[in-house]
């Protein structure tokens, strides 16, 4: 039986994790070993390079990659100054993605082996400025990919979105592969994005590995401009025991994950094998569908008090043209990918932590 060994580390003494992937039973799976000092350098050389990091995504993928990695090899980067506060477990810069020279500069002196390319502008907010948020969004990834190809990283990760499916696309359990007509600037440029990831793995072998998360559900920061923040907002209302007014109507199902979740896929599929990663556009990647409704009854369970309301806005028409829910059979046979929440054990969780990051006013 044919094994592939990668060995993570979590902390300097102690305790680490072993993760191998089976290639002949395509699973992926950790084992926890005690480790000595020795066997941590492993992997002296990596050094994680976060764009974004300052993000709801990223301020919590770059706290998870400190931990494999350790601190001193993680650098998180943003265009925010003030986010350098997230970040005292690893160094901070501040950097725009769209300074290539300053990118590549970074890269150079810091000996940077693998990016993880965060920064964009979402759905909603790319509505507002459509050009700008195609600019941002694709030439920040052909600087990435470039620099990828000119220094020859390791590894490159860039996330995409449920944002590349459109109206025609089969609705539930959406296919890895079908019809594909994005209409928002942000779906055009994740699936424009998605072809220069592959184009740049089959022509220069650019290890770029990408997901299309569903909406991202998070209590340690607040959304950024997308769709699904909705689904956030939420809790926060809850917590702070005010009624919630919804942006979409009660019964539009959109596929959700837990960020914990997110966290795991992205961090699992970084660590295989570069042969487990059959998909280089990006993998469908699902956790769970709900509408408001069923949201709203699941922190009902926990407060019972809470009350809604529906407003509907621009974000409804958006809404509708994505997939009620992903079909993620790929992820889950190429790389072992298997949710662990589901919307009732993510509503306790939240419920329980979120007054610790954002206690209510009074
Ligand atoms: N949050 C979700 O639900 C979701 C779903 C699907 C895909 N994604 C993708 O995940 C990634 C991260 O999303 P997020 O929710 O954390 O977004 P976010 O808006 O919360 O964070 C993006 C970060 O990028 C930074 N940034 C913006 N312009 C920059 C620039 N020019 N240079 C450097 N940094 C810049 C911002 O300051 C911000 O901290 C994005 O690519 C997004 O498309 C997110």
């Amino acid at each position: 039986m044919a094994k592939f060994q990668v060995p993570l580390i979590k902390k300097p003494h102690g305790t680490g994790e072993f993760y191998y992937f089976c290639a002949s039973k395509p699973k992926y799976k950790t084992k926890t070993l005690t480790v000595t000092t020795g066997f941590l350098k492993h992997h002296p050389m990596d050094k994680i390079l976060v764009i974004g990091a300052a993000g709801q995504l990223g301020s919590e993928l770059t706290r998870a990659l400190a931990d494999q990695f350790g601190g001193d090899q993680v650098i998180a980067t943003d265009l925010r100054a003030s986010a350098s506060t997230l970040f005292p477990y690893c160094r901070f810069e501040v950097l725009d993605v769209m300074d290539k020279e300053a990118l590549g500069a970074l890269v150079k002196r810091e000996r940077v082996t693998q990016i993880y390319h965060l920064a964009a502008v979402l759905s909603a907010t790319g509505e507002k400025n459509p050009h700008f948020a195609w600019q941002l969004n694709m030439e920040s990834l052909l600087h990435v990919l470039e620099l990828a190809k000119e220094f020859g990283l390791d590894k490159i990760y860039w996330p995409s979105s449920i944002a590349v499916f459109g109206p025609s696309t089969p609705k539930v359990t959406t296919p890895q592969f079908c019809e594909k007509d994005p209409n928002t600037v942000y779906g055009i440029s994740k699936l424009a994005g998605e072809g220069w990831c592959n184009y740049y793995f089959e022509k220069y072998g650019v290890d770029v590995r990408s997901l299309r998360y569903p909406g991202l559900i998070g209590y340690k920061s607040l959304p950024g401009g997308g769709t699904t923040d909705y689904a956030v907002d939420i809790y926060h209302k809850a917590i702070a025991k005010q009624p919630f007014t919804c942006f979409l109507s009660e019964d539009t199902y959109l596929p959700m994950m837990y960020m914990p979740d997110a966290i795991k896929a992205t961090l699992d599929l970084m660590n295989v094998p570069k042969e487990a990663v059959k998909i280089r556009s990006s993998y469908n990647l699902a956790g769970m569908s709900f509408s408001p409704k069923e949201i709203f009854e699941s922190i009902k369970k926990e407060v019972p008090s809470f009350e809604i309301s529906y407003q509907v806005d621009f974000r409804q028409s958006i809404a509708d043209s994505w997939p009620d829910s992903i079909d993620d059979s790929r992820a889950r046979a190429d790389w072992g990918w298997k949710p662990s929440y589901d919307l009732d054990s993510m509503s306790r969780d939240i419920l329980k932590h979120l007054p610790t990051f954002f206690p209510p006013q009074s």
